[in-house]
């Protein structure tokens, strides 16, 4: 086995994460407070721990989807070509949605994932993801809510991976390669 040339500096804190979490879904759970049912779409894999602490803090019924889209591979650099490795399982037309994003980067993904989504009419479409690199952004692209703003650093943890490592970690830290 071969040992990773970087180290991991602490970025945010489980702590942080948790408190973030709680009020991003007290303002989901208000925007959406007449929903016959909201439908949790987790972009994966980079949404899973995210989109599992989000809903369980949502005062809301609640049904949810994942989407997986083609990843940056074993790279820190997008492809910028975006393919649907795994649809979703439901039908989404006249539902509430909200798509669960680990991070909106370049917004290539995101651009797409609204594109796809929205062509199939839902109610209401919302995104909220955990994390934003505004001054990365090649597309128009925004979510609704997001957890946290953060530098051009190549971060992981909390669901996030580096060539699918790391992603166990309970708090965000930032990649930095060393000799
Ligand atoms: P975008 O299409 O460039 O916006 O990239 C979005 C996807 O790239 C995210 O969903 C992440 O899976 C991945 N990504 C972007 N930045 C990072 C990072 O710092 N660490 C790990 N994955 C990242
Ligand atoms: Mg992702």
């Amino acid at each position: 086995m071969t040992t990773p040339n970087y180290v991991i500096d602490p970025l945010i804190s489980a702590k942080s994460i948790a408190a973030r979490v709680e009020s991003l879904a007290d303002e989901i759970s208000d925007h959406f407070k007449d929903t016959e049912k909201l439908i949790v779409v987790g972009l994966l894999r980079g949404s899973f721990v995210f989109i599992a602490d989000l809903v369980r803090e949502l005062d809301l019924p609640v049904e949810v989807d994942f989407l997986e889209t083609s990843s940056y591979g074993d790279g820190t650099e997008s492809s910028r070509e975006v393919r649907i490795l795994k649809d979703l399982r439901g039908e989404i037309e006249g539902r509430d949605v909200l798509v669960v994003e680990d991070i909106v980067d370049t917004g290539h993904t995101l651009n797409h994932v609204i594109h796809l989504l929205e062509s199939r009419n839902p109610k209401r479409l919302k995104v909220c993801a955990l994390l934003d690199k505004p001054s990365r952004r090649e597309v128009d692209v925004n979510a609704t809510w997001i957890g946290f703003e953060i530098p051009d650093e190549f971060v992981v943890g909390y669901g996030i991976d580096y060539a699918q490592r790391n992603r166990n970690l309970d708090h965000i830290g930032k990649v930095r390669f060393v000799k």
